[in-house]
């Protein structure tokens, strides 16, 4: 079958071998191993998505959907093949990879997800990094790859249609090509820092580990996580223009914008099922609701009997779109307010999934501005 081949290596195996010790020095493999010297770099991680890639509510109930497939998941997931219970080796058929019980499996490294080695396991078991100038306990593997966006392609960039009803649809990295951008992912994605790797270690230009992206939790935001959140500068910068003044009756123009101004890449990019929603609101000067809108900026798909692509309005790379808006104005003053939010999946969908308490959305802005009458 030649839908394998097209998949790529990453999904037909674990990027971490079976069995695999530790490296030298290290007592062991795990995130928490890591952080009792990478204090910083493990606290930031573990708020992050990649953190949550394993134990993701909606994750968890999508991968028990359809069992035989479950293991390509895995190997994007926890891709380290010890966080897998069962071993498995593709044969190109999808839902019959050759299946063992895997005896070095480790259920609280499956619990970390996308864990410090699915990025930084080197050559022969040494600790891939970008300096070559440390002195680590443990082997280091000198790669001054680790600071190119190939090292996230792997998992973001993976298009594919394995069956009918069972897709991949992550192009963000070559939506990041096509944008002729000339920063990486890390560079937005993994903000510098000046601080030391390790407690009482020299200071270094340190790449901050929180991956933040739509800044959509995954569970609700714990105390200590707030202020990591807010550091969250969403891409789209929203602005309303509007005339100052216009006379009860007549015909008023305005417009919405949203301009995609800090990703190199479509926003939203990456699942299929996250949109952006803005909603205009259009209030008289009792409060009473005039008039609404709604603009939903995503893709569409159907997913039965075959997954398909029907539409795709998100917003380009410094892309502006108008989305203009008109209404008679009110006797007295008129008051225009503005809601836009990012959602990973629809109320309706999360409903249907059973995901009561699971945060579907973000706030990427909210205000409002008033007309007042002419005199
Ligand atoms: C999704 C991939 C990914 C994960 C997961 C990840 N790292 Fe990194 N890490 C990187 C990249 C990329 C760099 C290189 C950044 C640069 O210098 O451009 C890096 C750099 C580092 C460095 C060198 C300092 C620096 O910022 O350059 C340390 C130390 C480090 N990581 C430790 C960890 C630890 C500990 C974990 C787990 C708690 C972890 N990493 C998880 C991708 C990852
Ligand atoms: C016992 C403490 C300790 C543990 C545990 C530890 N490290 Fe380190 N690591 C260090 C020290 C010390 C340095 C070098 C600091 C310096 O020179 O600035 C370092 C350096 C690094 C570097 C940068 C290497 C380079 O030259 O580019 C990376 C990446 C890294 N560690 C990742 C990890 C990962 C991933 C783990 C867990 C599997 C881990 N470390 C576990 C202490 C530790
Ligand atoms: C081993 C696979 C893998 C690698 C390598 C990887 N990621 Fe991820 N990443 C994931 C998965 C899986 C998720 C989503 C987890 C979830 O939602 O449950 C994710 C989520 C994210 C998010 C969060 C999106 C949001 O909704 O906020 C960002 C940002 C991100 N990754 C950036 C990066 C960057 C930058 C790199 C490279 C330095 C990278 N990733 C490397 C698998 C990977
Ligand atoms: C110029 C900065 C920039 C670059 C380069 C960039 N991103 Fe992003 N990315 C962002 C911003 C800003 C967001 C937040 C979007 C939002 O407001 O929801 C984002 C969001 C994301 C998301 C979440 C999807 C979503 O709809 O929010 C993922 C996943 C992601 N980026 C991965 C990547 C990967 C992988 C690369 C490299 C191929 C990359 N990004 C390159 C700035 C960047
Ligand atoms: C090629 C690697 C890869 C494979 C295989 C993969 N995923 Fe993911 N998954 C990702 C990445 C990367 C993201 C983050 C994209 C984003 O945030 O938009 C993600 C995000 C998700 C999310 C969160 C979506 C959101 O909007 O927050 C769910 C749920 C998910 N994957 C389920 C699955 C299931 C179930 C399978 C197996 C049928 C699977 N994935 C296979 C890489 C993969």
């Amino acid at each position: 079958m030649t839908l394998l081949l097209l998949m790529g290596a990453l999904w037909e195996s674990p990027r971490v071998p079976a069995g695999a010790s530790a490296p030298t020095g290290l007592a062991g493999m795990q995130a928490s191993d890591c952080g009792s010297c990478h204090q910083e770099i493990y606290k930031e991680w573990q708020v992050s998505i990649h953190a949550h890639a394993w134990t993701d509510m909606q994750f968890q109930k999508e991968l028990n959907k359809d069992p035989d497939v479950a293991w390509l998941c895995m190997n994007c997931h926890t891709p380290a093949a010890d966080q897998q219970p069962e071993r498995t080796v593709a044969t190109g058929d999808v839902r019959n990879p050759e299946r063992s019980v895997n005896p070095s499996y480790s259920q609280s490294w499956q619990q970390e997800g996308v864990t410090c080695m699915s990025c930084h396991w080197g050559q022969g078991g040494a600790i891939r990094g970008p300096y070559g100038d440390t002195s680590a306990p443990h082997p280091v593997q000198h790669d001054p790859g680790l600071r190119d966006s190939q090292v996230c392609m792997g998992c973001h960039q993976a298009v594919a249609q394995v069956e009918d009803t069972l897709v991949c649809a992550f192009n963000t990295g070559v939506e990041w090509q096509e944008s002729g951008s000339d920063q990486s992912c890390q560079s937005c994605h993994m903000p510098k820092v000046e601080r030391p790797l390790v407690p009482g270690g020299p200071v270094r230009e340190v790449r901050q580990h929180l991956f933040l992206g739509s800044g959509i939790p995954k569970n609700s935001i714990e105390p200590g996580e707030e202020d990591y959140y807010a550091q969250l500068k969403p891409a789209i910068d929203v602005d309303l223009q509007l005339p100052e003044r216009a006379a009860s009756g007549t015909l008023v123009r305005g417009t919405l914008s949203l301009h995609n101004a800090r990703a190199d890449h479509y926003v939203p990019s990456g699942d299929p099922e996250r949109y952006l929603l803005a909603r205009v609101q259009v209030r008289d000067a009792q409060g009473a609701l005039l008039t609404q809108s709604t603009a939903r900026m995503g893709q569409r798909w159907v997913w039965w009997p075959k997954a398909e692509r029907l539409a795709d309005n998100r917003i380009a790379p410094d892309e502006r779109r108008e989305l203009p808006l008109s209404f008679a104005m009110p006797l007295g003053a008129a008051t225009v307010s503005v809601l836009v939010e990012h959602y990973r999946m629809s109320p309706e969908n999360a409903e249907y999934h059973a995901l009561e308490g699971y945060p579907i959305k973000t706030e990427i802005a909210a205000f409002s501005q008033s007309i007042g009458p002419t005199r």
